[in-house]
């Protein structure tokens, strides 16, 4: 037999011993029999490379070279799902929607893994990308590194064109094992698996033996499935590990029983009366699990009923988690203050007799406004229970005891506790109207400063209060208009040379190379975080003067386009865009030299051919897959993006496969473009050859 046959001949016995090992959980070979056959392979690929395939079972021993993790576009949408923390809760969304679909639905119970969320790519087949969950619509490549989970098949059992989402997690047991090792020690498994998933070296990743279960499946060309447990018997058939903790329910548990077997699946059946029962079961239960689970999924069995409930911006509305209640602890309310923000808006906080939590201690608790406070009918000197929710922010749960000295519920001041100006209500909260208040310009110059925007060493928010109550700077501009020399005097800065006003010069010199992105969300304009900014740059609105140009023109509508901007976010940046207070910093950012739109990519500069005009690319095409390549062309000709045909929309270029978007840019009279034509335009912006090609295929034109 040649070396090609052998290695072909090898990886097919490795993949079924991996599969039987990792999957079924019961070995063909001794890890003798396994480790030598696994050695020869792995020395034929060594000598031959080129007979080393992507789904070889070598890849899974990941790799010494470094690598990031480059964004790539989802594909599917990646939604969360909406929580309840209640069985009550739980049971009356079941109810609802059995009421609102009006059908003879059937609901499936899951285990929520508390692990990280995954989407696998497979493309006739075959592993082909393995993308973190990101934004929703954008995630890192970590494909390298999933490769080393050895439940993850690498080929399927079919040639099918498929999204898989799960979710990676590590047992208890290995967690307890691996964190035992390390001098910095993870909280939990989930932190661990993700700390795993984003190691730079494929091989430390092999190290941490990661599993995975899946739970929904997202086919190319749609198979004739009808409900979830098709879906979760075919995922299994096709080689997926998916998790056999799982409840079916009918209108009678006999039809529910025969549904189940008939989908070949193991799990519970029960009628929806079996229901309770099985949330408190598996809620009894979780602790005995060799993995942690942070809840239950109930979804929606049928895939047509699916389709009719739909879903909101972030949430699916056919599932529902409910969430374990976090762990609790007990503890006395000292004191309640406010806080004010940059915005204005005033929070109160708790400050609580200290106590641990989840491994850490805690003294302040935010309890977000006033009516929060009240529905809580919360008074200082009260003893609470308090909870993590979602085991990150400290929340006050309920009031277990009343105080004894008479005090009733904590009201907001009448005025800001830091200058005095009466406070106002704007929906649930209260703010400071007053844009001078110290607090709130304090406020602001941290955030400018502070890390995600434009990150300024040494002007953390303690420096920051010195410079504002010495009168140094009270602006944002005021940081680069300021003589920081004149610091040597204050206490703390003058010694060792003046080597922390040195460090905070230079870090403001070069704060002046912080990308456009950054500067835009250091400015600090309502829902105009880093997510949103991203949009909008990348929907090609990516300078200062193009997005003045659109608050000028009030053009609301030309950012709720924007896939992931809804028209209220759209509205208030807007807005916030066209305060004066916003224009004068964005004019006295400019004069000190900050950038004022976003670096182009290295490469020639291409015509601006599409300046001023709004493209919806739809299907598929030849020439660019992903299609966003051609949405890239686009932009980098002064184009703009938009998810949707509108009246307004310049032109769609539609590929091979385009729908409804076709119909509509006929309905409004849109231009429609096709590839070729597409091709020529581009073609003669930049003379590449599509362009040559172009007029190569109509000689006699010229
Ligand atoms: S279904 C559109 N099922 O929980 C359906 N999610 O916010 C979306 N998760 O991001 C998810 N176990 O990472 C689903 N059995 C399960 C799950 C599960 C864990 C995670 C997932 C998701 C998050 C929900």
């Amino acid at each position: 037999m040649d070396y090609i046959e052998r290695s072909k001949e090898l990886s097919r016995l490795l993949t079924e011993y991996q599969k039987a090992y990792y999957v079924q959980g019961r070995p063909l070979v001794s890890d003798l029999e396994y480790d030598r056959l696994f050695d020869e392979l792995l020395l034929l690929e060594s000598q031959h490379p080129d007979i080393r395939k992507p789904d070889s079972p070598t890849q899974r021993v990941g790799s010494d070279l470094t690598s990031d993790f480059p964004e790539v576009q989802h594909t599917i949408p990646v939604l969360s799902l909406d929580k309840a923390y209640s069985d009550s809760e739980i049971l009356s969304w079941i109810t609802k929607t059995i009421k609102n679909t009006g059908e003879n639905l059937s609901f499936v119970l899951e285990e929520k893994l508390d692990g990280f969320s995954i989407v696998l790519y497979y493309e006739k087949g075959l592993l082909t990308r393995a993308v973190t969950r990101g934004n929703g619509f954008v995630g890192n490549d970590v494909t390298a590194n999933v490769k080393t989970i050895y439940s993850v098949p690498l080929r399927l059992n079919e040639s099918v064109d498929i999204a898989v989402r799960g979710e990676v997690f590590l047992k208890k047991a290995e967690f307890e094992k691996i964190n035992a090792t390390l001098t910095e020690p993870y909280a939990n498994p989930r932190n661990l698996a993700a700390g795993t998933i984003r190691r730079n070296k494929s091989s430390e990743t092999a190290q941490v033996p990661l599993s995975i279960y899946v739970y929904e499946g997202f086919w190319t060309e749609p198979e004739n499935l009808t409900d979830h447990i098709q879906i979760l018997s075919r995922l299994k058939d096709l080689g997926f590990p998916v998790d056999p903790h799982i409840s079916y329910f009918c209108r009678t548990k006999d039809e529910a029983e025969l549904r189940l077997g008939q989908a070949g699946l193991e799990g519970e059946a029960g009628s929806f009366d079996d229901i309770p029962a099985a949330i408190a079961d598996r809620t009894g239960t979780r602790a005995s699990l060799p993995y942690e689970i942070d809840g239950l999924v109930v979804k929606v069995n049928e895939l047509a009923t699916r389709e009719d409930l739909g879903y909101t911006e972030h949430h699916p509305r056919w599932a529902i988690a409910y969430k374990f209640e976090a762990p609790q602890a007990q503890t006395q309310v000292l004191d309640i203050d406010v806080q004010v923000g940059r915005t204005g808006r005033v929070t109160p906080m708790a400050r609580i007799r200290e106590t641990q939590l989840s491994g850490s201690t805690i003294r302040n608790i935010t309890l977000h406004n006033q009516d929060y406070v009240n529905e809580l009918e919360l008074a200082i000197g009260d003893t609470v229970s308090i909870s993590k929710r979602g085991d990150v922010i400290p929340a006050v749960e309920n009031v277990i005891e009343k105080n004894e000295q008479g005090n009733t519920t904590w009201q907001m001041p009448e005025k800001c506790p830091v200058c005095g100006s009466v406070l106002v209500r704007r929906g649930a909260h209260h703010f400071c109207p007053n844009y001078d208040c110290p607090a709130q310009a304090k406020g602001r110059l941290a955030f400018f400063c502070g890390k995600g925007q434009m990150d300024i060493e040494g002007l953390g928010a303690r420096t920051v209060e010195i410079l504002y109550d010495k009168g140094f700077v009270k602006t944002i501009s005021g940081l680069y208009e300021f003589d920081f020399n004149n610091l040597r005097f204050v206490e703390g800065f003058g010694g060792t040379e003046g080597k922390k006003i040195e460090g905070i010069k230079l870090a403001l010199q070069q704060s002046l190379n912080t990308p456009f992105r950054n500067v835009l969300v250091s400015i600090g304009i309502p829902e105009f975080g880093k997510k949103a900014v991203d949009l909008v740059c990348d929907a090609g609105f990516d300078s200062m003067d193009k997005l003045i140009e659109l608050a000028d023109k009030n053009d609301i509508e030309a950012l709720s386009a924007i896939k992931g901007i809804g028209p209220k976010t759209a509205e208030i940046i807007i807005d916030g865009l066209k305060s004066d207070t916003v224009r004068k910093l964005i004019e006295d950012l400019r004069k000190a030299g900050l950038h004022m739109e976003d670096e182009k990519e290295d490469g020639p500069v291409l015509e601006q051919i599409f300046q001023g005009q709004s493209w919806c690319v739809t299907g598929s095409f030849e020439n660019f897959n992903p299609r966003t390549k051609a949405m890239d062309e686009i932009k980098r000709r002064g184009g703009t993006e938009v998810s949707g045909v509108s009246r307004k929309t310049t032109c769609l270029l539609a590929g091979s496969g385009a729908g409804s978007k076709l119909d509509k840019a006929r309905e409004f009279g849109v231009r429609i473009v096709t590839e070729d034509e597409f091709m020529k335009m581009i073609g003669s912006s930049d003379g590449t050859s599509a362009g040559q090609s172009a007029s190569e295929d109509q000689p006699g034109l010229f």
